[in-house]
Parts: C-alpha cells; sequence; structure tokens
C-alpha cells in the first residue's frame, strides 16, 4: 500500500466521524490553548448542522503534532488564537458589496438578472435546519417531478443513523454502493479534477459569518471556488450569496438542513434539494447543477435522486480508507481535532498531491471562524508556496468546463448535455452482482474507491499508485 495512515479521525469517514464525539487520539496534550480548556459546547446551537450531533462536552486535552508548510500568511492569526469553541468574537469583515436587483455577473453568459435579496421572506419556506416537511406542494410538486424524470429511483431502505457501525449489512452491500462505508463511487461522481497539479477548491456549509474574510483572501489572490452552501444559511445570508456569485466563485446545492441523506426517505430527500435549490435561484436566479452530499453521506439512490434533480455529485479525493482529503478542519470547533492535526492533514494531502495522476479536490468548510482562520492563514498559502505550481480552480474549470455550465439557465446546452432529463431512459439499476466496488474490502489494497469503466477509470488514482486493478474493473451498470 503506497499510502499510510493519514490519523485516526481522518481516516474515518465525514459521517461517522461527526457522530462520534472524539475522534482524535487520546493521548495527552503537550499543548493545550489556555481559553479552551474546561469550556463546553455542543453542536445544538450551531447553524448547518443538526440539533443533537454529539460533539465533545468539554474540551481536553489533544496531542499536538508537527508540521510544516512551504508558506503560512504573515497576518496569519497565531495557532495558539485558533481554540475549540463556536468563537465569534475575531473582526468580521461583513458583506461588503450588495448587488442592486437586476445586476448580473459579466463572466457568465446569458445569465439572468439576480432578484433582488431583500424580498426574500423566510416565511416562504421551511423551518431553518430542520428536514422540510414533505406534504408541502412545493415537495410534492418535486416528487412528481422526480416520477417524470425517467430516472428510476433504487428501491433501498434508508440507513440508520450512526453510520457504518450501525448498519453493517448495508456497509458491506457492495451493490448499494454507500461512500460513506468503503468509498464506493460510481462514475457519476466527481472526486478528483482530471489534469494533475489542478486543485478543485471547494469550502462547505456556508454562506457563514467568517465568509466574507475568506472572500476577501480569495479576491486578494485571484483564486475562484467552489461554495457547497446550505440551503437555511441562505436564508441567513442572502446577499453574501449574491456576493460569492458575483466574485465568480461557482455556487453548488449542499441540502437544506445538512442531514446524512442516506437516513431519510426518498421524499425527504427530494424537499432537502428541492428546497436548497429554489433558495438559490430565489437569490442568484440560476440554479446549480452540482452539489454535495453532507458529510459523504451517499449511496445509489441518493445518487439517483440527485440525478432525477438535475445534479450531479462532488465528493472529495479519497485514496485509500486511510488517505482521505478531508482536512478535518470542521472538528477544530466542536475541540475533537487539534488546529495542528488540520495543518498536518494539510500536510499529508499536498504530499500526496505529487504522487498521483490526477488533480484533486479536499474538504474545507467555511462555516466556523477556526476554518477560515486555517484556509487564510495556512492552507491556502502553503498551496500558493506549493512547487510545482498548483492550478487552483473551482470544480467545474477544473473539469475543462466554463462556469456557464454550473447552472441550469446558463449551461451551454450544445457542447454540455444536462446531467438529466425525461430524455434519459430508465437505466438506473443498484449494482450488478460481483461487482467491485470494494465497499470495507480492505485485502490486498483492493480497496481503493474505483471509478467504473470508460475513461474515467484511466485517470483512477489506483491506477496511478500502480496496484493491480483490472480485477477491479467491473461495470456497474449506471448508465448515466
Ligand atoms: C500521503 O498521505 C499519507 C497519509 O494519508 C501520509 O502518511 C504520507 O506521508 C503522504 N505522502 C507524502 C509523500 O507526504
Ligand atoms: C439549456 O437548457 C435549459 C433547459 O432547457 C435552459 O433552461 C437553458 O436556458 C439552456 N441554456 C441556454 C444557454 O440557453
Ligand atoms: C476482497 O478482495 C479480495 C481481493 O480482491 C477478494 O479475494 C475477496 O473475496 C474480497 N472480499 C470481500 C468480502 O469482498
Ligand atoms: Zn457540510
Amino acid at each position: 500500500m503506497k499510502f499510510a495512515v493519514l490519523g485516526a479521525a481522518a481516516a474515518l469517514p465525514a459521517a461517522v466521524a461527526y457522530n462520534l464525539p472524539r475522534q482524535g487520539p487520546a493521548s495527552s496534550a503537550s499543548s493545550v490553548p489556555a481559553a479552551a480548556s474546561g469550556s463546553s459546547s455542543t453542536a445544538a446551537g450551531v447553524p448547518g448542522y443538526p440539533a443533537g450531533v454529539s460533539v465533545a462536552s468539554s474540551f481536553s486535552a489533544l496531542p499536538s503534532v508537527s508540521w510544516s508548510l512551504p508558506s503560512t500568511n504573515p497576518t496569519a492569526l497565531p495557532l495558539s488564537d485558533i481554540v475549540p469553541g463556536t468563537i465569534t468574537t475575531q473582526p468580521q469583515i461583513g458583506a461588503t458589496t450588495t448587488f442592486p436587483a437586476g445586476t448580473a455577473p459579466t463572466d457568465i453568459p446569458n445569465a439572468p438578472p439576480m432578484p433582488n435579496w431583500a424580498l426574500l421572506s423566510p416565511a416562504n419556506y421551511p423551518p431553518l435546519d430542520k428536514p422540510p416537511p414533505t406534504d408541502s406542494p412545493e415537495v410534492q410538486q418535486w416528487i412528481q417531478d422526480v416520477q417524470n424524470s425517467g430516472i428510476q429511483i433504487p428501491n433501498l431502505e434508508p440507513t440508520q443513523p450512526g453510520g457504518c457501525p450501525a448498519n453493517p449489512q448495508f456497509a458491506t452491500d457492495q451493490s448499494r454502493c454507500w461512500w460513506t462505508c468503503g468509498g464506493c463511487v460510481r462514475d457519476t461522481d466527481i472526486t478528483t479534477c482530471p489534469d494533475k497539479f489542478t486543485w478543485g477548491l471547494t469550502y462547505d456549509d456556508g454562506p457563514a459569518l467568517y465568509t466574507p474574510n475568506l472572500l476577501e483572501y480569495l479576491d486578494q489572490n485571484n483564486l475562484k471556488s467552489t461554495m457547497f452552501v446550505v440551503g437555511s444559511r441562505v436564508i441567513s445570508y442572502p446577499a453574501l450569496l449574491q456576493e460569492e456569485y458575483m466574485a465568480g466563485h461557482q455556487i453548488c446545492v449542499h441540502t437544506w438542513s445538512h442531514p446524512s441523506l442516506t437516513t431519510l426517505t426518498n421524499e425527504e430527500i427530494i424537499a432537502e434539494f428541492g428546497w436548497s435549490k429554489k433558495v438559490i435561484k430565489d437569490v442568484l436566479g440560476v440554479t446549480p447543477l452540482y452539489w454535495r452530499p453532507p458529510y459523504g453521506d451517499i449511496d445509489d439512490r441518493v445518487r439517483a435522486i440527485g440525478q432525477a434533480m438535475g445534479m450531479e455529485p462532488v465528493i472529495w479525493t479519497r485514496l485509500s480508507p486511510l488517505a482521505t482529503f478531508d482536512t478535518n478542519d470542521y472538528n477544530i470547533a466542536g475541540g475533537t481535532v487539534s488546529v495542528t492535526q488540520v495543518l498536518q492533514n494539510w500536510q499529508d494531502i499536498m504530499g500526496n498531491v505529487s504522487s498521483i495522476n490526477t488533480g484533486f479536490i479536499v474538504l474545507e468548510h467555511d462555516l466556523f471562524a477556526q476554518t477560515v482562520d486555517l484556509a487564510t492563514g495556512y492552507i491556502l498559502p502553503a498551496a500558493l508556496a506549493f512547487q510545482p505550481k498548483l492550478d487552483i480552480k473551482p470544480v467545474v474549470e477544473c473539469l475543462n468546463k466554463p462556469m456557464q455550465d454550473a447552472y441550469l439557465e446558463t449551461n451551454d446546452n450544445s457542447t454540455n448535455p444536462l446531467p438529466t432529463g425525461s430524455n434519459i431512459s430508465p437505466t438506473f439499476t443498484s449494482g450488478a452482482p460481483g461487482s467491485a466496488q470494494a465497499s470495507g474490502n480492505t485485502t490486498g489494497g483492493a480497496s481503493t474507491p474505483q471509478k467504473t469503466g470508460g475513461a474515467s477509470s484511466a485517470a483512477s488514482p489506483l491506477l496511478a499508485v500502480g496496484t493491480a486493478a483490472a480485477a477491479l474493473l467491473v461495470a456497474c451498470s449506471v448508465l448515466l
């Protein structure tokens, strides 16, 4: 196995890592931020995260890990000031620019004028941060649309909350292709950028309080990103969403209330997608064609519903069970991962970038002060100093498509077929017998997630590391 352990916490699938307190190594700390000891927090009050998600009830010692990066920002917040908790005391920039109704981005051909964000009425949407009811006329319409799409939704039972340990049978059911348990992917999943040394930059769970600080840094360094936004946060910060979009960042769906989608019914999943698409369209005038599953929690049922609703899934790069391109930055606020561990995770990711034949996608967040502080102070400055120079761009552009192809209304239909439509025949089936989608199989290094067949397999990290992969190239009858 070429790729070794990334660290206990980072190795766990996101859904599990977030649901279990204390994923960080439990040895004693050599450095404990003074402000952290003895304080306490739960995730219940954190926008974008469901109540009841357990985090450490008090911050205790986390080991300080050694790290080294090629560069940091001279104005970075010192690491000793990046401490656990839902901090809101650091200087915020605030939404700097607001746009009059009717403004449209000039760099996206055919972009419709943006609506007036100030007219957005939360009363017209479901309650924030809860799975929306499924009996509303809107959701009923979207359910009908999914039925009319021609995409067959596999008849898979929802998973129980608690990830792989709570679902031993589903975790090993390879036909379900559940990414959370084993990293199974289908051809339609975007997990890398095709070109080596290209980083499809992404941030999840915003827009939020410190998003403007991130936007300012990105702007100063002429970087464009992909933003996976939570619908409930769009209600909270509509002007900020417009600012992101106008600044040239790609906006994508990240559900309404940030649940583990495989635990929901089909109708609940449709409601999560539908309201997120709607609120983005209501604020920007465009509808995203890409989405990311919270916690990476996707299986064939969730894939099919996303497809039927006109969206392609973007996850993040995973070379092996122990080398996942997840900075684990979101666990700092809850106190389960140390700041230095996140920097070491980033160091490992950058170390692995040279070894693979594709580009890459990393999981990072703009929800918390700490995640933004690390991005602007450490992670992005290190990436900008990386040699050879990285090509950093939004995911849609790393796929060699123009920004206009990120949205339904502006998509160039002559060069880029829309990801779904009623013209697609119902060919979705839930996996083939003997399919080698390697869920949870750690035998002999054969557990690396694998694209199925076709051109994409040539770009597979598994082939890149020279493991015999022919046996895994079994088609999984997903013809979308
Ligand atoms: C690649 O990542 C693994 C952890 O996932 C790490 O142990 C290893 O050192 C990295 N490789 C390099 C060359 O940095
Ligand atoms: C592409 O097709 C979609 C769906 O029919 C349509 O809404 C959109 O306007 C088209 N794109 C362009 C640039 O005309
Ligand atoms: C795991 O993979 C190995 C090697 O490819 C194979 O021999 C074995 O049967 C697989 N086990 C399971 C449970 O799929
Ligand atoms: Zn998220």
